[in-house]
């Protein structure tokens, strides 16, 4: 059973990841910590309380950090996950609240507690993490793994010709991370542009999973109308689900072990690049994926929710 915690700005694919975790049999989902990216922090912790109480998943909830480590704090861009961050579905407010301690603290307490056994996957900016390491110099020694939604080898940015989001609203915290020496993998656009679910595949999980599936289906369709003004997708990337499932099946995807920095400055600031041999720890870089098999995974799973 894996340990597993996620670190969130939910968000429409982050919503689908959480809602894959709950279903999947082999995670132990022990908790989510929010930050900025998609929406504000304030917004991530009332989505995440949100998501857990709908799948009926009693684990805590810690609130994050509300601004980059360096850059100055931003406003979030509803394109692509709308004002709320559910698309088109109005904001509800949670029954319960989040944990007293900061997320950065939760981090660092749950990886002593379960020492050698957590992993973590981010899927939003990485500003947590960062802190995590900064403030704990055992916090790395004590995880299992990091697997990161973000970044991009070789298939160009997302948000900006050269960055992936997750990566470019925080560059100087995702750089602390990759120096970190954790044993760290990078789920990013070289291989989530690959896995594409279409209208179809949704309305295919809400019959089969009204309550949650169809929650997701509703959401899909603003992130999809998004995915259309792109143009080159024939559907929405399964980005942030891409990430946990790595988590659980690592052997659906083709790394390569190099050692990456982060650019944060000029016009190709985010962009994560090979670093200089040496100069840091590897990071197992996904550049290959069975994508079929991992939409499968999603899919099926996702369908035994109710
Ligand atoms: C990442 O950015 C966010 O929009 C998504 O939730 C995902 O984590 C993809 O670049
Ligand atoms: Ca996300």
């Amino acid at each position: 059973m894996i340990k597993l915690i996620i670190d969130t700005d939910p968000g429409i694919d982050d919503a689908m990841a959480i809602f894959y975790a709950a279903a999947a049999p082999e995670i132990s989902l022990l908790g989510l910590t929010t930050v900025f990216g998609n929406v504000t922090t304030q917004i991530a912790t009332r989505n995440a309380l949100r998501l857990l109480e709908a799948a009926d998943l009693q684990v805590p909830v810690a609130h994050g950090a509300e601004a980059p480590l360096s850059l100055p704090p931003f406003s979030p861009s509803a394109q692509v996950h709308g004002d709320e961050g559910f698309g088109d579905i109005p904001a509800q407010q949670p029954i319960g609240a989040p944990v007293a301690e900061e997320a950065a603290d939760f981090l660092i307490r749950m990886a002593r507690e379960h020492r050698g056994e957590l992993v973590l996957c981010p899927i939003g900016p990485l500003t947590n993490i960062a802190l995590a390491i900064q403030r704990d110099p055992e916090f790395v020694k004590n995880l299992k793994r990091i697997v990161i939604m973000g970044g991009s080898l070789e298939e160009g940015g997302n948000i900006t010709p050269h960055a992936e989001a997750n990566i470019y609203h925080d560059p100087h915290a995702a750089d602390v991370v990759f120096a970190s020496g954790a044993d760290l993998v990078m789920v990013g656009l070289d291989v989530t542009h690959q896995i594409l679910c279409t209208a179809a595949d949704f309305r295919s999980i809400a019959a089969r999973s009204p309550a949650l599936g169809g929650m997701l289906q509703k959401m899909s369709e603003f992130y999809l109308k998004f995915y259309e003004t792109v143009g080159k997708f024939d559907g929405c990337s399964l980005h942030d689900p891409a990430a946990v499932i790595a988590c659980s099946h690592p052997t659906l995807f083709e790394v390569k072990k190099l050692p990456v920095r982060v650019s944060c400055t000029g016009e190709t600031s985010g962009a994560t690049v090979e670093a200089d041999k040496g100069s840091r720890a590897a990071t197992s870089v996904c550049l290959n994926v069975d994508a079929q098999a991992v939409k499968t995974l999603f899919l099926e799973r996702l369908a035994l929710l109710p």
